[in-house]
């Protein structure tokens, strides 16, 4: 997956001109942040070039998770076609354009961000977008109140891990009150990033949520350490991306875990992927998180006909339809 072609060119020129060196250095300190959780009290993208290198070597990635959590939701939901968008934690305004690369007739968005360095690209790049109305407010959303009203859709991507775990419940609460339809929260795809979303999924399902994805039930999460929820999607690195991080490889693997939930109730499925699917041979190996509750591993040959022709063709993330298509009596 890749930025929209308009986008990556806007990124593109953001970097033009900027030493690779101070890009390589605010890189590498984003990294060490991301990757320790660190909460200081001081902001991620706290300058300029913090917020330079999160475009580059950043964006891409969270892009193509937010754009994969909603291209389930919409699988799941496919009446459900937002107009208004509130976007918490909103970066260069990342979900927005996620969101409208999924749903064209997204006309309206309110975007919350703390940091003056990302919002000032943010509100340079949004306007590629042409919506009919755009509001950027800088507020703190641990302690501010949202704005009045609800939104069709609410998005927190990539933001549950800079806050104090003591923040959490309190904001998932205000987010649900600000949902008119679809709440998505978006987090890395660590035992960490899991484990926040699982505290979100037992909130909102006691609000009387409906769970859209990635989970096929409501009931308890049939994983446990050191087992964890998690998916991926490949990105393209751009070539100022492998600059920065002095690699090769012309592409990354991001991992991410997300949950969707509702107001209404989405379409029934029987199954989600929740592993990489394993070809060898004549054989299909799959990991299924069920509609009973259950997550469990299945093999399936060639003997099983469609049914192992139809498992070839999943793929990680993948959710399973009908019951009567799932593979359930080669349970391993
Ligand atoms: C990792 S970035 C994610 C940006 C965007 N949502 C994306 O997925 O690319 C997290 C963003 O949340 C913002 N943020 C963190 N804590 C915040 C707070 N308390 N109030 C408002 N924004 C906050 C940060 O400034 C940063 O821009």
């Amino acid at each position: 997956m890749e930025l929209p072609a308009a986008l990556r060119a806007a990124v593109d020129d953001a970097l033009d001109g900027v030493p690779l060196a101070d890009l390589q250095a605010a890189s590498e300190r984003l990294s060490a942040r991301y990757r320790s959780e660190t909460r200081d009290g001081r902001a991620h993208l706290s300058d300029d070039i913090s917020a330079r290198a999160y475009l580059a070597v950043r964006m891409p990635a969270t892009y193509a998770a937010i754009r994969a959590s909603l291209g389930a939701v919409a699988e799941l939901r496919p009446d459900f076609s937002p107009k208004s968008l509130l976007d918490v934690g909103a970066g260069p305004a990342t979900a927005v354009f996620a969101a409208r690369d999924c749903w064209p007739g997204l006309s309206d968005a309110t975007l919350i961000e703390q940091s003056p360095a990302i919002r000032r690209w943010g509100e340079m790049l949004l306007p590629r977008l042409v919506l009919g109305r755009s509001d950027w407010l800088a507020q703190n959303i641990a302690t501010a109140p949202l704005p009045q009203g609800s939104h069709d859709l609410v998005m927190l991507a990539y933001v549950l891990d800079e806050l104090v775990p003591a923040a959490h419940g309190a904001l998932v609460d205000r987010l649900w009150a600000a949902t008119a339809d679809m709440l998505v929260i978006v987090e890395p795809g660590t035992p960490a990033g899991w484990s926040r979303i699982l505290s979100v999924r037992d909130r909102l399902i006691a609000s009387g949520a409906h769970l859209v994805a990635p989970c096929p039930h409501a009931l308890t999460c049939p994983l446990s350490a050191p087992d964890w929820c998690h998916f991926s999607r490949r990105v393209a690195r751009s070539r100022m991306h492998r600059r920065i991080k002095s690699a090769d490889v012309p592409w990354e693997d991001e991992k991410f875990i997300y949950l969707a939930a509702s107001r209404t109730s989405a379409l029934p499925v029987a199954a989600r992927v929740i592993a990489p699917v394993q070809v060898r041979g004549g054989t299909v190996s799959l990991k299924l998180c069920e509609q009973s509750g259950a997550a469990r591993q299945h093999l399936l040959s060639k003997r099983d006909g469609d049914r192992f022709r139809q498992a070839r063709r999943l793929a990680w993330g993948d959710c399973v339809g009908e019951p009567a298509t799932m593979p359930a009596d080669s349970a391993v």
